[in-house]
């Protein structure tokens, strides 16, 4: 029990399946219902068929494919080995696969998917290498006329005005003048119960991959998808006690027939 500080979100993920937390690998914290949410509208998008082949890539807590459960094959695409073997156990009841693997290195066959999710998955990637060697890899494994769900992408660096870097104390401060003297104290709460080993206190990384709409919709349609649809997404965070608004952005494509 202690004080984690992470650089890269990979670690983050690596920390919460040692700890069996599927809802945390979800990435939403205090916010699980806003999975189930996501969920709906992804598969309102979507429109499975039953004999469909759905991959979701980045799965983290295996919730989206766990909510289909009516359809020829589910394949859960995760990074991390213990991220495949903590979920492969959680769900042995289900017929759902998971498989180690990276969103520019899917270890399927070409044109193997129907329907093919990724959802807050692309901000962890490091750069717009990464993000275009994606939108490639993507159109490998779909099928013609594949439709694709890229979710919760944001257009902007979401730390921008945060210059506490990872001292405690600026944080703290930081926390009084933008979220309130009530939040600044539950965090220090939180910090004294990690410094007197009752609990880990989590600093995550200060970085998002981001990507404006206009060069989204460029790279996927040099990828080879057509974009049917895009739609911000409104998110509402608690985050110790505190409500925030984050603004992300969806997309619905379709893979060309070449
Ligand atoms: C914020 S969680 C989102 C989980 C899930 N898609 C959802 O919407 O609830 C990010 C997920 O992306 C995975 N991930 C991070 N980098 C990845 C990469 N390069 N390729 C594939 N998955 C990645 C993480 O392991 C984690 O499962």
């Amino acid at each position: 029990m202690a004080i984690i500080k992470f650089d890269q979100y990979l670690d983050v993920s690596k920390y919460w399946a040692r700890h069996v937390d599927v809802n945390a690998l979800t990435g939403r914290g205090e916010e699980s219902s806003l999975t189930s949410v996501a969920n709906q509208l992804i598969a309102e998008k979507l429109k499975i068929a039953a004999d469909s082949v759905v991959v979701d890539v980045g799965c983290g807590g295996g919730h989206f494919l766990l909510s289909i459960n009516n359809v020829a094959r589910r394949i859960g695409i995760l990074p991390l080995q213990e991220e495949v073997q903590m979920l492969s156990s959680f769900y042995e009841n289900e017929k759902i696969e998971f498989l180690k693997g990276y969103s520019h290195s899917i270890p399927l066959p070409s044109g193997l998917a129907d329907r093919i999710v990724i959802n807050g998955v692309c901000l962890c990637l490091p750069d717009r290498e990464s993000f275009v060697a994606t939108a490639t890899e993507l159109a490998r494994l779909a099928k013609p006329g594949c439709k694709l769900f890229l979710g919760e992408h944001p257009e902007s660096d979401e730390f921008t005005g945060r210059q506490y870097d990872d001292s405690l104390v600026h944080f703290l401060l930081w926390s009084v003048k933008s979220r309130g003297i009530g939040y600044a104290l539950r965090h220090a709460y939180r910090m004294l119960q990690a410094l007197l080993g009752f609990s880990d206190y989590l600093i995550y990384p200060k970085r998002n991959y981001f990507t404006v709409r206009s060069e989204v919709a460029e790279i996927f349609a040099a990828a080879g998808w057509s974009l049917l649809w895009d739609a911000d997404r409104c998110l509402p965070r608690t985050e110790a006690g505190s409500k925030q608004v984050m603004i992300r952005h969806d997309y619905l494509f379709e893979r060309n027939t070449d």
